[in-house]
């Protein structure tokens, strides 16, 4: 079949369908356990967020995503036990002041939140088109994925958690996941009582807000003399 771009719709889109991506963009949050309600997401949403991950790029178009829904509290409640033995380990890694500052932040919502969904990378068989060089492309795309439902998620009013104080082994273990399989991402999504207007660790005062200026770099760095 010829490609023809007449035929073809060509979108364009204006000034109001950038206000309102930049407003999705802008308020997007990692959502904890402490704003998450107990509502039911519904099979139709669910799909909605998951059709926004499968649309996003892949390097050489090779889609190296798999998906685990999980709503058995039960299943829930295991994985729950790996963050918290690898909080513990974490809380130790801050120096005094920042440890106990750690401990009193909630970092995941794996039981509150309605669903869970654990992001797998799946190599491919085979040479992949553009992964010839960089292998660690394969991992991006699949964060590229997580990040069109995250802001999918936020357009539906629906908040999502990234947990990654987990042993991604044990979780594996517990899902009963193919060898090959790398976990990316686990997530808590659901319903939430609140979306913060600032990132939750700014407002905690755990890091400060990086402007422009101070991660633009323009044309080459300055070599230090
Ligand atoms: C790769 C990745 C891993 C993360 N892991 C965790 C986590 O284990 N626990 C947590 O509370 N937040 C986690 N977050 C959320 C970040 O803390 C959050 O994105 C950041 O503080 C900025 O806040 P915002 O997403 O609300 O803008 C993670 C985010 C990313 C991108």
């Amino acid at each position: 079949m010829r490609f023809n771009s007449e035929l073809m719709e060509q979108k364009h889109f204006g000034q109001e369908e950038v206000r309102i991506l930049e407003e999705i963009i802008l308020h997007r949050r990692d959502v904890r356990g402490n704003r998450f309600l107990p509502t039911p997401v519904s099979n139709e949403i669910l799909e909605k967020i998951l059709l926004a991950g499968i649309n996003g790029p892949s390097v050489g178009f090779s889609q190296p995503w798999e998906f685990v829904v999980i709503r058995d509290q039960e299943v829930k409640r295991r994985v729950r036990e790996s963050f918290n033995a690898e909080n513990e380990k974490a809380s130790g890694l801050f120096d005094n002041e920042k440890s106990i500052k750690y401990r009193q932040i909630k970092l995941e919502g794996i039981e509150e939140s309605a669903l869970n969904l654990a992001v797998f990378y799946k190599p491919s068989a085979g040479v992949v088109l553009g992964q010839t060089s960089m292998k660690e492309v394969g991992l991006y795309s699949v964060v590229c994925a997580i990040q069109n439902m995250w802001l999918m998620a936020r357009a539906l009013n629906i908040g999502i958690g990234w947990v990654s104080i987990l042993d991604p082994e044990k979780v594996k273990q517990i899902l009963d996941a193919p060898q090959e399989n790398q976990l990316v991402a686990y997530l808590c999504l659901g319903y939430v009582n609140e979306f913060l207007d600032r990132p939750e660790l700014e407002i905690l005062e755990w890091e400060k807000k990086k402007l422009l200026s101070q991660v633009v770099i323009h044309e080459k760095y300055t070599k230090p003399k």
